[in-house]
C-alpha cells in the first residue's frame, strides 16, 4: 500500500485549540473542584501547582516531542526509541480504548441533562431521579438484567457526532470542530461563573472552596490526588498528546505551546472550582446548612447541581448552560481519545482514515454501547474508571518516562529537538523533573494507591468485581498490548528505513 502522507494541523491556533480541548474535558468540570475540596481546599492548590510544575508540564513537553519528532502515534513512536517499548505505545492505546468506552456514557448522561434541565425533570428529589428513574441501577453489581433507553439513545448520539467528526479529518474534522466548540465552552463558561458569583451566599462557597486546611499537605494521598488529577486532565500518558504533536509541522514552537495549553487547562480547572463552589454557596445559604461533603463528580454534577437548578431564579437558563458545557468540553477530550485508537491502527496497518475510524473507532463505539447502558453499568464505569486512571496511565506514564530517561537516555536530545525551535528554551530542570521527580512522584503515587488498594476494597465492592472488572482491564491492557507490539507490522519495516533516511540526511 503505498504511504498516504501524514495529515497535519492547519495553523498553530488550531492545534493549540485542540490540545485545549482535549485537556478540558470532564476532568476539570466535575472532577476537579470535588478532587480539591476533598484534598484540603485552598491548601489543595499547592500540590496541585507542584505536580504541574514537576510533572505535568515537563511530561507534556516531553510528548509533544516525541510526537512531533517521530510523526507517529505511541506505538510506532515508542518503538523508534527502542523496539521493546512499542509496547508502552500500545498500552496507552489500550487505556484510551477503554476510557472512550466510558467517557461517552457520562456525555450522554450530560446530553439528557441539558433537556432534563429545561422543565426541571429531576422533581423534588435528583438523588432518586437519577440512580432511579434515569439510570435504572441495580441494586448491586453483578450481571446485567436490562438496557436502560434513556442511556442508550443518547450514547448512541454521542458516537455517531464524534465518529463523523474524525472521519473528517485532522484539520478538517478535530481542528475546524475544536474551532467552534472552545469559544463556545469560554462563554457558556463565563456566564456560568458570572452567573454564579452574583447568587446568594456565593461567597460561603468561595470560603470553603479556599480556606486551606494545611495539615493535609502532610498527608501523602492528597499529594497522589493532586499527581492523578493533573495527569487526567491535562491528557498525558494515555497518548494524546504524542498522537497530536504527531499532526505538527516541524518547525512548530513545542515548549510555548505546552505552557499555554497547560495553563489555559489549569486556569479553566480554577475557574470550575469557583463557579461550582460559588453554586454550592448558594445553596447552603438558602438551606441555611453547610457545604456538604462533596462526594465525587457524580454526585455533584448530576445530583447537587440538579438540586440547586430547581432552586435559584432562571434556573433552566444556568441548567442549560452547565450540561452544555459538560457535553462540549467532553466531546472535544473524548475525540482525541479515540483518535490515538484510529491514529496507531492507521500507523501500523497504512489503513486510510474512513476504514479507520469507522472499523476501529467503531469497534470503541460497539464496545461502549453493549457494556454500559445497562442496569448494572454505573458499577462496571466506575471499577474501570478507578483502576484505569489509578495504575493504567499512572504506570504507563511512569513507564514512559523511566524508558526514555533512564533505558534509552534521550532526554538531552529530545530537549535539543523541543529547544531548536522554540521561543521557551528548557533548563536542566526538565530533565531534573523528568529523571527524577516526576518518576519519584509517579513511584510514591502508585505505593500509596496500592497500599489503600489492599487496605480496603475500592469502594467496598466484593473483590471478586474488583477481579473482574477492574484488575482485569488494567492488566488486559497491559498484555494485549505486549501482544500487539510482537505483531511483524510490515509498516514498522518502512518506519525504519525512514529513520535510516534521516540519519543520512543528518550526516551529510
Ligand atoms: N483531559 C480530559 C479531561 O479532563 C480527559 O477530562
Amino acid at each position: 500500500m503505498p504511504n498516504q502522507p501524514r495529515e497535519q494541523w492547519g495553523t498553530r491556533a488550531g492545534f493549540l485549540l485542540a490540545a485545549i480541548g482535549s485537556a478540558i474535558g470532564l476532568g476539570n468540570i466535575w472532577r476537579f473542584p470535588a478532587v480539591a475540596y476533598g484534598n484540603g481546599g485552598g491548601a489543595f492548590l499547592l500540590p496541585y501547582l507542584i505536580a504541574l510544575l514537576t510533572a505535568g508540564l515537563p511530561l507534556l513537553i516531553m510528548e509533544y516531542t516525541i510526537g512531533r519528532k517521530y510523526r507517529k502515534s505511541p506505538p510506532a513512536a515508542f518503538r523508534r526509541l527502542a523496539r521493546p517499548a512499542e509496547a508502552i505505545g500500545w498500552w496507552q492505546v489500550g487505556i484510551s480504548f477503554v476510557i472512550a468506552t466510558y467517557y461517552a456514557v457520562i456525555l450522554a448522561w450530560a446530553v439528557r441533562f441539558v433537556g432534563f434541565s429545561v422543565g426541571q425533570q429531576w422533581g423534588a428529589d435528583p438523588e432518586g431521579f437519577l440512580f432511579g428513574d434515569f439510570l435504572r441501577v441495580a441494586e448491586k453489581p453483578g450481571a446485567m438484567s436490562e438496557y436502560v433507553p434513556g442511556v442508550l439513545w443518547p450514547l448512541i448520539a454521542v458516537w455517531v457526532v464524534v465518529l463523523v467528526i474524525l472521519a473528517f479529518g485532522v484539520r478538517r474534522g478535530i481542528e475546524a470542530s475544536n474551532k467552534i466548540f472552545i469559544p463556545l465552552l469560554v462563554v457558556f463558561f463565563l456566564i456560568l461563573v458570572v452567573r454564579a458569583l452574583t447568587l446568594d451566599g456565593a461567597e460561603i462557597g468561595l470560603d470553603a472552596f479556599f480556606s486551606p486546611d494545611w495539615d493535609s499537605l502532610t498527608d501523602g494521598s492528597v499529594w497522589v490526588a493532586a499527581y492523578g488529577q493533573i495527569f487526567f486532565s491535562l491528557s498525558i500518558g494515555f497518548g494524546i498528546m504524542v498522537t497530536y504533536a504527531s499532526y505538527l509541522r516541524r518547525r512548530a514552537d513545542l515548549t510555548g505551546s505546552a505552557l499555554v495549553a497547560g495553563f489555559a487547562n489549569s486556569s479553566f480547572e480554577l475557574l470550575a472550582g469557583i463557579g461550582v463552589f460559588a453554586t454550592l454557596g448558594f445553596m447552603a445559604a438558602s438551606t441555611g446548612g453547610e457545604i456538604g461533603d462533596v462526594s465525587g463528580g457524580l454526585g455533584l454534577a448530576f445530583v447537587a447541581f440538579p438540586t440547586i437548578i430547581s432552586e435559584m431564579p432562571a434556573g433552566a437558563f444556568f441548567g442549560v448552560l452547565f450540561f452544555g458545557s459538560l457535553v462540549i468540553a467532553g466531546l472535544s477530550s473524548l475525540i482525541s481519545i479515540v483518535q490515538v485508537v484510529v491514529s496507531a491502527v492507521q500507523d501500523r496497518t497504512g489503513m486510510s482514515r474512513p476504514v479507520a475510524v469507522f472499523g476501529v473507532g467503531g469497534a470503541v463505539a460497539v464496545v461502549s454501547i453493549v457494556l454500559f447502558p445497562t442496569d448494572t453499568g454505573l458499577y462496571f464505569l466506575d471499577s474501570s474508571d478507578h483502576f484505569i486512571n489509578q495504575y493504567g496511565i499512572a504506570v504507563a506514564a511512569l513507564a514512559s518516562v523511566v524508558l526514555v530517561a533512564w533505558m534509552v537516555r534521550k532526554l538531552p536530545m529530545l530537549q535539543r529537538d523541543a529547544d531548536a525551535t522554540s521561543a521557551v528554551m528548557l533548563g536542566h530542570w526538565w530533565k531534573i523533573c523528568l529523571g527524577v521527580i516526576t518518576p519519584l512522584g509517579l513511584g510514591w503515587m502508585l505505593v500509596d494507591a496500592l497500599r489503600q488498594e489492599f487496605d480496603e476494597n475500592y469502594e467496598g465492592y466484593s473483590t471478586g468485581f474488583l477481579l473482574s472488572t477492574g484488575w482485569s482491564v488494567v492488566i488486559g491492557t497491559l498484555l494485549i498490548g505486549i501482544l500487539i507490539s510482537l505483531i511483524p507490522w510490515k509498516q514498522a519495516d518502512k518506519d525504519a528505513q525512514l529513520d535510516q533516511d534521516a540519519l543520512n540526511e543528518g550526516k551529510s
